[in-house]
């Protein structure tokens, strides 16, 4: 289900008796049904209690010098919250927000409810929770610190393949929810959203959703709503992925950070459902089945950009994703992290579907910048896909036990 270092189920015994945390060595991976069983007679047992499902009970850790939710192994389900300050809400009000999310994170991704839970029993089942904080410009500016905002957090250039809507665009805070449970993540928006009244006015929401855990084996790429693997070239968790997401060093309210890019992509099902197989496989360079690069037979084979074909054609088109995408360097490489979103047809049966496509990278300018403008100059997908939101946010330092997000940028 997850290989992630650091997660942990919650006991059921820890569970009953308040919603404590039992230490290491709990349930993972040992739930089981036992309903059912024959007892000592041969007849039915009574009804055995069952034990806290290993899906609703696994953990990830929320205290630590990163936050969760970026290296963390994606969720099913997420809810990008995007916030406006009110008027008035200085440096000390940000501060009396963060110390109050940072709880309300601190104790739901524990499988805890938060202080003053109206609803108490919506917060015991974590189902691998996150929850990350991201600071737009305007955070900053808001708590006078505008020294501290990494200099590539603002609003991306204007690209020609943009079609932007205020209503899915820029923000002065984020909270990105994720768990493998859509209930949870609906019940840890309430609880944030509710705390965060006095402070900023929701902005925006995207929800989002992959496959379930469970649906296929561990380790599989998710596939997006075009039917394609998507995820295939990731930097991998280790060296790889630290080397392209975090700041390594810096000030302590810079190193251990990122930053995050959000951009609505709406996908034209009804064009693309015209285009056969083929055309489909040559705009990406990639093939449906395998996800392999058309050069191969395997999803993770190098793709030969060389290759010519029997047309005398490059056989990965110069103009598919991939190749316009191609990144080789760890360092300017981007963390994808996104998510499918799906929304009510229009009454002549169109879809309203896309990607929120979220990437993770240390520096916006050196490392999406240049991957999206060569996407933006021609890249085959842009005929059936349109940015229609855009925002940008410093992902700040995690934070110990007795700390809150942000503390390093407005302490
Ligand atoms: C709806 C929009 C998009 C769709 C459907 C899409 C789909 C895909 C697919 C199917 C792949 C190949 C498999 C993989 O490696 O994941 C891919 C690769 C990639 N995409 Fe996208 N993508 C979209 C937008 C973007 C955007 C906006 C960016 C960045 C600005 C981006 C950056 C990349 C990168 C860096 C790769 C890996 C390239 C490599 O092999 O090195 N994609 N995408």
């Amino acid at each position: 289900m997850t290989g992630q270092p650091g997660v942990r189920a919650v006991s059921r015994r820890g569970l009953l008796a308040g919603g404590a945390l039992a230490a290491g060595g709990a349930l993972a991976g040992g739930a089981v049904v036992v309903a059912g069983r024959d007892g000592p007679t041969g007849g039915p047992t009574a009804p055995q209690p069952s034990p806290v499902a290993a899906v609703g009970g696994m953990v990830e850790p929320f205290h630590g010098p990163r936050q969760a939710g970026v290296a963390t192994e994606p969720q099913a389900h997420a809810a990008f919250v995007a916030f406006t300050l009110r008027p008035g809400t200085d440096r000390a009000a940000l501060g009396r927000l963060l110390r109050l999310l940072s709880d309300d994170a601190a104790r739901l991704t524990q499988g805890r409810p938060a202080l003053a839970d109206t609803e108490a029993e919506l917060g015991l089942l974590p189902a691998r929770l996150t929850v990350t904080f991201g600071f737009g410009p305007g955070l900053y500016r808001a708590a006078g610190v505008d020294d501290r905002r990494p200099a590539s957090v603002a609003d991306l250039p204007a690209l020609r393949i943009d079609r932007l809507q205020p209503a899915w665009s820029g923000g002065d805070l984020l909270v990105q929810i994720c768990a493998d449970d859509a209930v949870t993540v609906a019940h840890a928006q309430r609880v944030l959203v509710k705390d965060s009244r006095p402070f900023a006015t929701v902005r925006w929401v995207q929800q989002g959703f992959r496959r379930s855990p469970g649906v296929e084996p561990a380790g599989h790429t998710q596939r997006n709503l075009f039917g394609q693997l998507d995820g295939t070239a990731n930097p991998r968790p280790g060296v790889a992925l630290d080397t392209a997401v975090w700041v390594p060093d810096g000030p302590d309210w810079l190193r251990d950070s990122t930053t995050l890019v959000v951009r609505r992509i709406s996908m034209n099902l009804e064009t693309w459902d015209l285009l056969g197989r083929t055309d489909r496989e040559l705009a990406v360079g990639r093939r449906l089945d395998t996800g392999a690069p058309l050069t191969g037979t395997g999803e993770h084979d190098e793709p030969d950009f060389a290759a010519v074909g029997d047309d005398g054609l490059t056989v990965i088109p110069d103009f598919s994703h991939l190749t316009r995408a191609r990144v080789t360097d760890d360092r300017l490489k981007i963390l994808r992290r996104p998510y499918n979103y799906d929304g009510v047809p229009s009454p002549q049966g169109h879809a309203d579907s896309g990607l929120i496509f979220a990437s993770y990278q240390a520096d916006v300018t050196a490392q999406f910048l240049p991957i999206q403008r060569r996407l933006a100059d021609r890249d085959l997908l842009n005929e059936w896909t349109t940015p229609i939101g855009s925002a940008v946010f410093a992902v700040p330092p995690g934070c110990p036990p007795d700390g809150w997000i942000g503390q390093q940028v407005l302490g």
